[in-house]
């Protein structure tokens, strides 16, 4: 039987990742091994619990205020160990994450094929995302089969050289866990939110995470955030906050007192999406968000100076605005204050996915194996 060890360790990670493990789980030719890193816990528990994943084997290398090469060698050490006792016949690995380029460096020193879901994402700026656009890069280096979300990721790696044959676009995984979780509308835990749910108050959703964006940056937008809570009062703003100590330092002093802002912990996926379907706008450095939030037709200010996902901005649906404090003010008010503005991007686009990513993904792993035919390639 052909052995598939899925190796993520992150929230988006665990969240892209469900669709591929519920497709090889029910493949009857291949055995799936779940290895995760534990580079997050309990925003990866989270996932895992909420899509009934029980990984059969958790390195736990997560320690406070980690670092980048804490996690690399502690991931690489953790499954070149495990690889004593397990040789899968590949490993996948989703996206940029530390987490990621380490499952692939360990696999690959192993011999083991690399399959990259979420390839051939680019900003061409190597220093931002930091480390992400590095990650993916040296990801693409090593990796046997190549599945790209979009079409415009598949002319990335063509242009780096990456053999036709080798890539297969598949959409984003992260639209087919949105699709099915998001219809089931869950209850929120929190009281706040459930009272949110039956109010009909506009609502703003926040996140931010980024490391570019941690200090300065991140205590402006803070500040911007406390600005328009105080201009609006007839709106609601939520900040599901990061785990991240660095995160919260920087940005929730400027949040204290503040009646209309809500914080949360970070929220299970199911509650996460729902409140992304009640939002007016969303405004967030993240990079799965910006996936999904043009799917349900919002409006999405990102907070960074580029993007490696150029679909939903040459859509009009996400307009990249940076952290500056007074922009990040003056683009909330002008979706808050302009009718017409805000309806010029809340027009739904799925420049990322149709739901069958992960169907995809599993028969184009089965194709690597000689187990069966790739399907049509997602055209967007
Ligand atoms: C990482 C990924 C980034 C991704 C983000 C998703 C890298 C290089 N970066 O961000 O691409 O967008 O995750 O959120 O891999 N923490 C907890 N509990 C948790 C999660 C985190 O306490 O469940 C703490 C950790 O101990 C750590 C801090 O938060 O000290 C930051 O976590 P980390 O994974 O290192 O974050 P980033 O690298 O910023
Ligand atoms: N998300 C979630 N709960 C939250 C905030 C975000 O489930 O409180 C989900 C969100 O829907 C998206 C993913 O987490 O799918 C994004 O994770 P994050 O922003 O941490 O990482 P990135 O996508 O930037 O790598």
């Amino acid at each position: 039987m052909t052995t598939i060890m899925p190796i993520y360790g992150t929230r988006p990670e665990a969240i892209k990742m469900a669709p591929i493990v519920a497709g090889l789980l029910a493949a009857p030719d291949l055995e799936c091994v779940i290895t995760v890193t534990g580079q997050h816990r309990e925003m990866l528990d989270q996932v895992n619990h909420l899509f009934g994943i029980v990984p059969d084997h958790d390195l736990n290398i997560i320690r406070p205020r980690q670092t980048l090469n804490g996690v690399l060698t502690r991931t690489i050490e953790g499954l070149d160990t495990l690889f004593d006792q397990t040789v899968p016949d590949a490993v996948v690995v989703q996206g940029d994450t530390t987490t990621s380029v380490a499952g692939a460096i360990a696999a690959f020193h192993r011999g083991i094929r690399v399959i990259h879901a979420e390839a051939g994402l680019r900003s061409f700026d190597l220093f931002s995302p930091f480390p992400e656009e590095a990650n993916r890069r040296m990801t693409s280096q090593i990796a046997s089969l190549h599945l790209a979300p979009t079409a415009t990721s598949r002319e990335n790696l063509l242009r780096e050289a990456v053999r036709p044959e080798d890539i297969c676009v598949t959409g984003n995984t992260v639209i087919d866990a949105l699709l099915e979780v998001v219809q089931k509308q869950v209850p929120f835990s929190d009281p706040a939110l459930e009272q949110l749910g039956r109010s009909d108050r506009r609502l703003v959703l926040v996140t931010t995470h980024r490391r570019e964006n941690q200090g300065e940056a991140m205590r402006g937008v803070g500040r911007a955030l406390a600005r328009l809570a105080r201009t609006y009062p007839d709106v609601d703003f939520v900040l599901p906050v990061h785990k991240n100590p660095v995160v919260r330092e920087a940005i929730l002093p400027q949040l204290q007192g503040l009646e209309h802002v809500i914080v949360t912990e970070p929220l299970a996926y199911g509650e996460f999406t729902r409140l992304l379907s009640m939002a007016t706008l969303v405004l967030t450095d993240s990079g799965g968000v910006q996936e999904e939030a043009p799917s349900l037709g919002k409006p999405v200010l990102v907070m960074r100076e580029n993007t490696e996902r150029p679909e939903a901005v040459a859509a009009g649906t996400v307009r990249l605005i940076g952290t500056d404090e007074d922009r990040v003010y003056t683009e909330v008010q002008t979706l808050l204050d302009d009718a017409d503005a805000h309806h010029a991007m809340a027009t739904a686009v799925n420049p990322y996915g149709d739901g069958r990513a992960g169907e995809r993904t599993v028969a184009a792993i089965r194709h690597l194996f000689g187990l069966g035919d790739r399907l049509p390639d997602f055209t967007g």
